[in-house]
């Protein structure tokens, strides 16, 4: 089985900190159990997310607002199970920031039952003081900003987020503030790539793309998109590496490769604004 050779220390904060400023592309995918994450952190993957995704992909959910703090915990832990290296990240689900000391409380269990090393929270300017009190605390911060999927219920639907001049002068302000509240890491879910390409240029932080197009500091998709269990309509920002490469951990490297050399996304896998 095609191993990794090249990593051995874990990778932290700092390591993708250091990738953007050597303009290292991150690769990032999401996990939900040890088997998966082992291939993962063979492939050379940099950092593991337990997404909330996994009430769609796993639970079989209509949205991810069912998902709780246990069912996270627990796959986190799955994940850590089979993780040495890549930086594991996990979701705090719907609700469960909706205060800093719930936010605190629930990133106690993540990171202290479940292994991650840092959380990520669906964020706007509303959520500062939950970036500013987890990052004083010492819990490292991912702020996914654009498309929300946990807002599911107030937005009506799943759209791209940033196409109106309104949007797009909201998000560069949402990035800005998050990231001046101690964010350590921006994901844009659904961007335009001119308006994505605009923030990670402006953040000092990494920003992960996923349907944010190629000009990014690194890319994510969840796994089963990426090995071609999409269920349903399958997003125009999803490849199915499994079908290029014919196993799983061909798949998982051919997807860290094509990351790596910015070939994955394309402009067709991608939103015009
Ligand atoms: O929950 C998740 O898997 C995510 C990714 C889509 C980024 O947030």
């Amino acid at each position: 089985m095609p191993e990794n050779k090249q990593r051995n220390r874990p990778v932290t904060v700092s390591t993708l900190a250091r990738m953007k400023t050597d303009g290292d592309k991150i690769a990032c995918l999401t996990a939900y159990d040890a088997s998966f994450a082992e291939i993962a952190e063979r492939s050379g993957v940099d950092l593991v997310l337990v997404g909330d995704s996994l009430g769609n992909v796993v639970q079989g959910r209509a949205s991810t607002t069912s998902v709780t703090v246990s069912d996270m915990v627990y796959h986190t832990r799955c994940v850590a199970a089979g993780l040495s290296l890549p930086l594991l990240v996990a979701d705090l689900p719907f609700l469960s920031f909706a205060t800093p000391q719930d936010a605190i409380d629930t990133s106690r269990r993540l990171i202290g039952e479940g292994g991650a090393a840092m959380v990520k929270i669906e964020a706007d300017a509303t959520d500062t003081t939950v970036v500013e009190t987890l990052s004083r605390n010492g819990v490292p911060v991912c702020a996914h900003l654009g498309l929300r999927p946990q807002q599911i219920h107030k937005t009506g639907g799943f759209k791209i987020y940033g196409r109106s001049k309104t949007q797009a002068r909201e998000l560069v302000n949402y990035a800005r503030q998050l990231e001046a509240a101690g964010a350590d890491l921006l994901l844009l879910e659904c961007v335009p790539s001119a308006l994505a390409r605009k923030i990670a240029k402006m953040a000092e932080v990494p920003v992960i793309g996923i349907g944010a197009g190629p000009d990014v500091d690194g890319q994510i998709l969840v796994c089963y998109d990426a090995l071609g269990l999409t269920s349903g309509k399958k997003p125009r920002f999803v490849r199915d590496f499994l079908a290029e490469k014919g196993s799983v951990t061909e798949a998982a490297l051919g997807y860290v490769d094509a990351v790596r050399d910015g070939t994955f996304p394309t402009p067709d896998e991608s939103f015009d604004a």
